[in-house]
């Protein structure tokens, strides 16, 4: 999208812990944070806990599924001794900015949020809770902190960070300038479908996750939805399913996907899945070796959870102080 990312940059971004990252996150957005990071951008990766309880009464499997994600993160390349990992629930000072915030905007604005009336929408809970319309508040809390000014996502996210940059200024405006606006940076990366030629995603098991087993990979490409024409290409209006194949083995092995298509000719489906297998364990195959290393020792794992998010209290602190004082509430200090 618009300008690249800089060293001087700090970015903030996250993956909610409702289970193990997939194909479709770590070509979406995972492998560029780990890019950016390596390039010397300061990034910071929220991994929202509270988040997990908008359209579900109990978050089940909690502490698990926020490991999961932090060793999906360390098999990936997030080297936590340059970037900070986090958990939201763990910052006081981050979900005191939530009272505030909150203050900054209209129950309107909240209400026409068009992610979350699509959440609502599809969620299977009786009732919807005040959390499902104030969480993109919370948002902004996870991204002012630490006054990150770029943060990349989805698109279903850019509303969370239109709320993010109104509540920034309307703070700066009312109590004297804090925050920065960050600014959205929209992924390019090509969408990447589930194996049944659907949005990839935990909850529809269409899914290859980053730390699933080369065999297990093997299967759920075998079981892939593909078509009934022989010659493979890459058309991904008219042949989704295949095309998203190819692109699959042409991200893993850094090619075009044309490119990919038009050396498969006419080999069919088996010899596409086949070279997709190949291509998805090859690439993975030291990510996964990575992972399952950092999986051996638990208490390390901890450890780094640990010191992330002391890392991020004492940056929220010292924002929550700047907003004391602006406020001219009570200051601890
Ligand atoms: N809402 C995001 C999602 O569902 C996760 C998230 C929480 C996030 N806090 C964030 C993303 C801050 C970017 C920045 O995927």
């Amino acid at each position: 999208m618009t300008t690249p990312a800089t060293t001087t940059d700090r970015i903030l971004t996250g993956d909610r812990p409702t289970g193990p990252l997939h194909l479709g996150h770590y070509f979406g957005t995972l492998q560029n944070r780990v890019r950016l990071q390596n390039e010397g951008v300061d990034l910071f990766l929220v991994i929202p806990d509270y988040q997990v309880l908008t359209d579900r009464d109990v978050a089940e499997r909690l502490t698990e599924n926020v490991e999961d994600v932090v060793l999906d993160y360390l098999g990936a390349g997030v080297d936590p001794t340059r970037s900070t990992v986090f958990t939201h629930s763990a910052i006081p000072a981050l979900n005191q900015l939530l009272l505030p915030f909150l203050s900054l905007v209209s129950v309107a604005e909240l209400s026409r949020n068009p992610t979350v009336k699509d959440e609502i929408a599809h969620s299977r809970q009786a009732a919807v809770s005040g959390l499902m319309y104030t969480y993109p508040a919370h948002q902004a809390a996870d991204i002012l902190f630490c006054k990150a000014n770029l943060v990349p996502v989805g698109k279903d996210q850019v509303p969370h960070l239109e709320l993010t940059r109104t509540i920034a200024r309307r703070f700066n405006e009312r109590y004297g300038p804090v925050f920065p606006e960050p600014r959205t940076l929209l992924s390019e990366a090509p969408l990447l479908l589930g194996t049944d030629g659907m949005k990839m995603s935990k909850s529809r098991s269409n899914s290859i996750a980053l730390k699933a087993s080369s065999d297990e990979t093997a299967r759920l490409i075998r079981g892939a939805k593909t078509d009934a024409i022989r010659t493979i290409s890459y058309d991904p209006e008219h042949r989704p399913e295949v095309s998203n194949l190819v692109l699959l083995a042409a991200l893993c092995q850094g090619r075009d996907p044309h490119e990919v298509a038009s050396e498969l000719g006419d080999g069919g489906s088996a010899a596409l899945k086949a070279t997709v297998t190949e291509a998805v364990n090859t690439y993975f195959a030291p990510l996964r070796a990575r992972r399952a290393e950092c999986a051996q020792d638990m208490d390390y794992v901890r450890k780094l959870i640990a010191e992330g998010n002391e890392r991020a209290n004492a940056i929220a602190e010292t924002t929550l102080d700047e907003v004391r004082e602006a406020m001219g509430t009570f200051r601890m200090s």
